[in-house]
Parts: C-alpha cells; sequence; structure tokens
C-alpha cells in the first residue's frame, strides 16, 4: 500500500485537486484508492460524493475502533475502486499547532484500522492511500507526515508559492528525521502551469535549482476543465474535452511515478515513545530518491 500525503503550506495551490486527480487516475487504472480528507474544508469529500456515514474523519482521529472506521468510509460517486474517509468540519478542532506524539499518530493507528478491518471484512487492501492535507502546518498536517511512506508536495510556479514549497519541504525534513524515518519526498509537482508565461518558466528553473531532480518532470497544466469538472463533481477522466484530456494525461503519468515509487515498511514510532530513534543515515541520504536541496539560507 502506499500512503502519499498530498501537502502544501500555502492554501490554494492545488492540494485537493492532485489528489482527485491521482484518484481519477487510479479509479481509470483500477488502482484501489481511499481518499482520506484531513482538510475541515472537506474539498475532497465535497467532490468525490460519498454517501451520508455515520462517522467522519473526526469520531477515527478521537477513536480509531474498528465499527467507527467502517462508519466513516464510504464509497464515493464516482465508481467502484475509489472510496473516501469523509472529512468534517470538526476536525479543525483537532488540528493542534503543537501535537502530542500521541496526537500525531492517531491518523496512521487509524490507517492500520482501516487495513485490519478491511482484511476482516474481506475485502482486498487498498493500493493507495491520498492524505488530502488542509494549508497549515497543526496536527492534521503533521499527522499525515507521519503516518506516510511518500510526500507529494504541490506548488503554483509563483514566488510566494515556491517560498511555500521550501517550508512544507522542511517539515517533511522534520517529520522524517524526529517521527518517521520512513518518509520519503516523492517530489514537487507544479500546478496551474502556462507553457508560454516567462514568468511560470523563470518559476519552474528556480524550483529546479532548489529542488533538483525532485522537481517532477509532469507538471499540470492550467486548464479550465479542471474546475469545471469539480464544480460538476466529476473524475477529470470523464470530462470530455481536449483540456481535461492533457490534464488527466498528466495525471496517470504523475500516478505511474507514485506507484513507481518503492514502498518501504512503515514504524509504528508512535506506539513506542520510549524506543531509541534509529540513528540517521551518514550522508542524509534515505533512498536515491532523496536529495537534499539546496535551500537558501
Ligand atoms: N491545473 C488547474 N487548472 C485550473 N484550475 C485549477 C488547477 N488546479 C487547481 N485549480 C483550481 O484552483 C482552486 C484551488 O485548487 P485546490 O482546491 O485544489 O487547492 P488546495 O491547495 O487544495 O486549496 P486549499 O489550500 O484551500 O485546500 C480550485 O478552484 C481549483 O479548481
Ligand atoms: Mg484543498
Amino acid at each position: 500500500m502506499h500512503t502519499v500525503a498530498v501537502l502544501s503550506l500555502k492554501g490554494g495551490v492545488g492540494k485537493t485537486t492532485v489528489a482527485l486527480g491521482l484518484a481519477s487516475a487510479a479509479l481509470r487504472r483500477g488502482v484501489r484508492t481511499l481518499v482520506v480528507d484531513l482538510d475541515p474544508q472537506c474539498n475532497s469529500t465535497a467532490t468525490l460524493e460519498p454517501q451520508e456515514t455515520a462517522a467522519t474523519l473526526f469520531h477515527v482521529l478521537q477513536s480509531p475502533k474498528p465499527d467507527t472506521v467502517r462508519a466513516a468510509i464510504s464509497p464515493s460517486g464516482w465508481g467502484e475502486g475509489v472510496d473516501v474517509l469523509v472529512g468534517a468540519e470538526e476536525v479543525e478542532g483537532l488540528n493542534h499547532p503543537d501535537p502530542s506524539l500521541s496526537k500525531l499518530g492517531r491518523l496512521g493507528r487509524a490507517l492500520e484500522v482501516v487495513h485490519e478491518v478491511r482484511t476482516a471484512d474481506d475485502e482486498p487492501p487498498y493500493q493507495l492511500v491520498l492524505l488530502d492535507c488542509p494549508p497549515s502546518l497543526g496536527q492534521l498536517t503533521r499527522s499525515a507526515l507521519v503516518a506516510a511512506d511518500r510526500a507529494l508536495l504541490v506548488t503554483e510556479p509563483t514566488m510566494f508559492a515556491v517560498s511555500g514549497v521550501q517550508r512544507a519541504f522542511e517539515a517533511v525534513q522534520s517529520e522524517r528525521a524526529e517521527h518517521n524515518p520512513d518518509l520519503q519526498p516523492l517530489g514537487v509537482v507544479v500546478n496551474r502551469v502556462r507553457p508560454r508565461s516567462h514568468e511560470h518558466q523563470f518559476r519552474i528553473d528556480e524550483l529546479r535549482e532548489i529542488f533538483g531532480p525532485l522537481v517532477m518532470p509532469v507538471a499540470l497544466p492550467d486548464r479550465l476543465a479542471v474546475q469545471q469538472a469539480q464544480g460538476a463533481c466529476m473524475p477529470i477522466h470523464l470530462w470530455n474535452t481536449p483540456g481535461a484530456r492533457e490534464v488527466a494525461l498528466a495525471f496517470n503519468l504523475l500516478l505511474a511515478r507514485v506507484l513507481r515509487a518503492t514502498r518501504r515498511r512503515q514504524r509504528p514510532v508512535y506506539e513506542e515513545p520510549e524506543v531509541e530513534p534509529e540513528p540517521e543515515p551518514q550522508d542524509g541520504v534515505g533512498s536515491p530518491q532523496f536529495m537534499e536541496p539546496h535551500l537558501p539560507s
């Protein structure tokens, strides 16, 4: 199972769009997927149109019991193969700015229970879990970084968004060093690119200077179809316009990259707080995919 946190510490750059686009590509490819809506705005829940559930992520994070987990997951309205762990406004109350280790571990524990429930119910396991994060670095985003094995950073090719991705990358490094040595940055995906914009090209070059090969070769174009498909609560792959097809193709490539990333075993660090943390690798490199970016001081 690949567990991918989709994050950016800047709002409105396309985290939800990327989570939904990957879910759409997964649906097309027959990859069983769970979207976990960690954002109190509940945008991904709204677009995926699950049935009404008796529980939400709020209840799951408070008490990840099997029956609560079952009650909070619904098939999406998109079709078989994409489910939603539904979001709730109330999770804002759980977005503690300085959470304890046990609070940070609750999402990871909940995802373990999801897996146990699927096994107990004789359902095949999810192959992909997408964590749609809110635009802040509180308990919700950090718990996603503790639960995930991959972090996908989203940015727009603008000055403020680039600095947001730097902060997000620092958050990934910090969570990796402190609580989740299995976490790897999957890369930086640049969204809303207009190929003829010199400013966009300048910012993409800047990102490549800072993050090197972590910047995904596939960028997501700025297309009205994205907003239209979301407004109609449809997967982008079913929105039949040239712009939608272009974006859908980019998401196919992005999904292929996500699935190619080697899955590493997750260590439930939050269950064993007294265990000595593993020493950092000598060269600071966790896998061939990981490269220290040249963050400006
Ligand atoms: N590639 C794109 N082309 C056109 N519009 C886009 C694209 N990506 C995102 N948008 C639009 O930009 C807006 C913000 O996108 P989205 O909600 O995905 O961002 P977000 O990072 O999840 O926001 P938040 O921080 O509020 O959670 C939405 O209206 C979305 O439809
Ligand atoms: Mg969002």
